[in-house]
């Protein structure tokens, strides 16, 4: 069952199910279709019935709340935000030539997409239970069970009180103007614009205040940075540190790794992305090995949450073997040359620089000539 997504996704599991868009498909295009938006599951999709499901809101609350799908979107109001959405393991593939990372997925730079999300603010609903002052976390259960944690345990996480509070976080009931469907956590899904993926829980069902972040096996275990030398198997909850913004990363979508491009001038383009409240302020591209850059030109953004497309143009010398980027934010910190340093067990936050492999052909005219599927492994 391939969930309504496209034939030339990049499947890296089925059940569960775990797929992402080849690059060319996410090149230049400002919102990812629904048919291309990549799929991060940890256990089987459940099928809610969305007349029987029901919202639960408890915890350091003034007054426990019980909102069935109606409810939710007749008592409040109804807000739209764009945002990206990027897996923290986004391009892990660029770690294993490092080290290998047994049981991971190898994603490549599709684990990410933006969406226009439309549902209400979390902010409203947790104003409409009363958030008590202690209430530091607000966590969040969905209704998947995943069979990682032993024993298995339903999919959670959770976020800061300022985050939790905050006008773009969304309980999302629909994507792109189209009803959300099952396999992205229908009927009503987590939004945190800005975080790692893994903080936007699909299929909600619990919203609980509390004290502490979630003692939930996907916060307190894993979605962890943790130092290179740890012992995958030794993890204790709490180990590291938890994901939450986004650091800033960027990719190459076209050409495309492996590509082969005509000698001369060459249209080079892809995404960049900063976390929370960062932008993207400067996206650098090199053909030789970063000796010498040119400043690639930021395209328009969707909204404040989306990630910058960029584009420029470089010249391809007959020698010219790799093309690389790297992306500068508001706060002035920019992308890592080498995966080597970043390298950590379970392999996230891979931001070190871009790099696509090509070769040039003068036969490859008017442009990119062919592309060969992107290979995995390299810093
Ligand atoms: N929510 C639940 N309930 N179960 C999950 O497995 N995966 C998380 C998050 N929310 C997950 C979840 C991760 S790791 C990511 S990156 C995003 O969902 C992916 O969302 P998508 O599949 O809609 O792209």
């Amino acid at each position: 069952m391939n969930w309504g997504k496209r034939a030339d996704m990049v499947v890296h599991g089925d059940d569960p199910f775990n797929a992402e868009p080849p690059r060319a498909v996410l090149a230049g295009k400002s919102l990812t279709s629904l048919d291309a938006f990549y799929v991060r599951n940890h256990g089987p999709v459940p099928e809610l019935d969305a007349s029987a499901w029901r919202l639960r809101v408890d915890g350091l609350v003034e007054g426990e709340l019980e909102l069935s799908l109606g409810e939710l979107r007749s008592r409040f109001v109804q807000h739209e935000v764009v945002a990206t959405l990027q897996c923290a393991g986004n391009r892990r593939a660029g770690f294993l030539s490092v080290r290998d990372i047994p049981g991971e997925a190898p994603w490549g730079p599709g684990a990410t997409g933006t969406a226009v999300w439309s549902g209400v603010r979390l902010t409203d609903v947790l104003a409409g239970a009363g958030l008590r002052e202690s209430a530091e976390h607000v966590a969040f259960l969905g209704a998947d069970v995943s069979e990682e944690p032993d024993p298995p345990q339903a999919f959670g996480a959770s976020i800061p009180r300022h985050k939790a509070t905050a006008d773009e976080v969304m309980l999302a009931w629909a994507i792109n103007g189209e009803p959300l469907p099952a396999v992205h956590g229908a009927p009503v899904r987590l939004v945190v614009p800005g975080y790692v993926g893994a903080r936007s829980v699909k299929w909600l069902e619990r919203i609980t205040a509390q004290a502490e972040p979630s003692a939930n096996f996907f916060q307190a275990e894993t979605y962890r940075l943790l130092p290179a030398e740890a012992e995958p198997d030794a993890i204790a909850p709490g180990d590291g540190v938890a994901l939450g913004a986004v650091a800033v990363n960027a990719d190459i979508l076209a050409p495309d790794d492996g590509a082969t491009v005509a000698p001369g001038p060459a249209r080079v383009s892809g995404y960049a992305f900063a976390g929370d409240d960062r932008r993207i302020v400067r996206v650098d591209v090199s053909t030789d090995g970063g000796w010498s850059w040119r400043q690639a030109d930021l395209l328009d953004q969707q909204g404040p949450w989306t990630w910058r497309l960029w584009e420029a143009e470089v010249e391809v010398a007959a020698e010219t073997a790799e093309i690389v980027a790297r992306a500068w934010d508001s706060a002035a910190a920019a992308q890592p040359e080498s995966a080597a340093h970043l390298w950590n067990p379970k392999g996230y936050v891979n931001n070190a620089w871009a790099r696509v492999a090509v070769s040039a052909d003068r036969r490859a005219a008017g442009g990119v000539r062919t592309t060969s599927p992107g290979r995995r492994g390299r810093a």
